[in-house]
């Protein structure tokens, strides 16, 4: 299973924070923000990853996330010149791609979901055209937002409108069958100049191949992309936390999911043991251990 990680942009909205550093690198409470998308995908089972950012910060995430061999995973990067649009994402991760099906998440969504990994496995394992992530929001203007008919089936998205038909949105996770390399040549630019992955998404739906699966009340998602949501997510992070639930630990999931063994996991936990999150991957281990499991 692939999945891209999309992590450019010029990340404005969040100027003066964003001016000398990347926004997915911020700090979302204890975690850089790239580790949430990241972890999405490793619970959809996803285990070959392309991170795309730009010239000047990709090196960063090299730094942060090296190979993924010591998670179990292969994580290989490429540039993105300019915020061309979401859609060049198959343009730039075309060989990458190849003949597989690809999931794609936005590096500043944050999702917190227990149906989730159900769903974007099988949305992999089926992945004819689009599957797309539905949720409802307060005020979906500045989103892609969907349109249902009677029997709730996805009969249209429209890119931020001004008059919303209604209030839920396209999130920043979509699963495609390799052909989506294909579309994302042929679509053109919009008025903004991007390349839209709303447009990609309105052709699978032309050809009556795009499904929408709708997050129920029981799902958080966050866009960090603005001040509020980048609060807001880090906030919902730590009381979380504070009820004894940790989101989003990469080296974590790779141990549940078997990609590692308690052995491995220590030693990642024990080369960060000053700080909380590093203690808290060594208890896992050794509570899997004592319990005499995974090692
Ligand atoms: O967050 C969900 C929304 O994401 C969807 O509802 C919209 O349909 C979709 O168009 C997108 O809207 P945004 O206005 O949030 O897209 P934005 O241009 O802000 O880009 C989202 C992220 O992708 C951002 O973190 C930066 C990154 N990005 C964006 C572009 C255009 C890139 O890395 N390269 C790019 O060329």
């Amino acid at each position: 299973m692939k999945g891209i990680v999309l992590a450019g942009g010029s990340g404005t909205r969040l100027h003066p924070l964003t001016v000398a550093f990347s926004k997915q690198l911020l700090p979302l409470y204890d975690k850089p923000m790239i580790y949430y998308p990241l972890s999405t995908l490793m619970l959809g089972g996803v285990r070959e990853f392309l991170i795309i950012s730009t010239p000047a910060d990709l090196p960063l995430f090299r730094k942060l996330l090296g190979t993924g061999a010591e998670l179990g995973l292969r994580i290989s990067y490429a540039e993105q010149q300019r915020p061309a649009g979401i859609a060049e994402a198959f343009r730039i991760g075309a060989d990458f791609v190849g003949s597989d099906p690809v999931s794609l998440i936005l590096g500043d969504n944050i999702f917190h979901s227990p149906q989730l990994p159900g769903l974007l496995a099988r949305g992999m394992a089926d992945a004819d055209g689009c599957t797309l992530f539905g949720h409802t929001v307060a005020d979906p203007r500045p989103y892609g937002v969907v349109e249902k008919d009677a029997e709730g089936r996805l009969v249209g998205i429209e890119e931020k409108p001004a008059h919303p038909r209604s209030s839920e949105i396209v999130t920043g996770l979509y699963v495609y069958s390799p052909d989506v390399v294909e579309l994302a040549h042929q679509i053109r630019p919009s008025a903004r100049g991007e390349l839209e992955i709303t447009d990609v998404n309105r052709h699978y739906l032309a050809q009556g191949r795009a499904r929408l699966h709708s997050l129920g009340p029981d799902s958080t998602w966050l866009d960090a992309g603005t001040y509020d949501g980048l609060l807001d997510a880090a906030a919902f992070v730590r009381s979380e936390q504070r009820r004894g639930i940790r989101i989003a630990c990469p080296e974590e999931i790779a141990f549940r999911m078997g990609y590692i063994d308690a052995d491995a996991l220590y030693r990642l936990g024990s080369r960060r043991q000053n700080s909380g999150y590093g203690r808290y991957l060594m208890d896992i281990s050794r509570g899997a251990v004592e319990a005499g499991v995974g090692a």
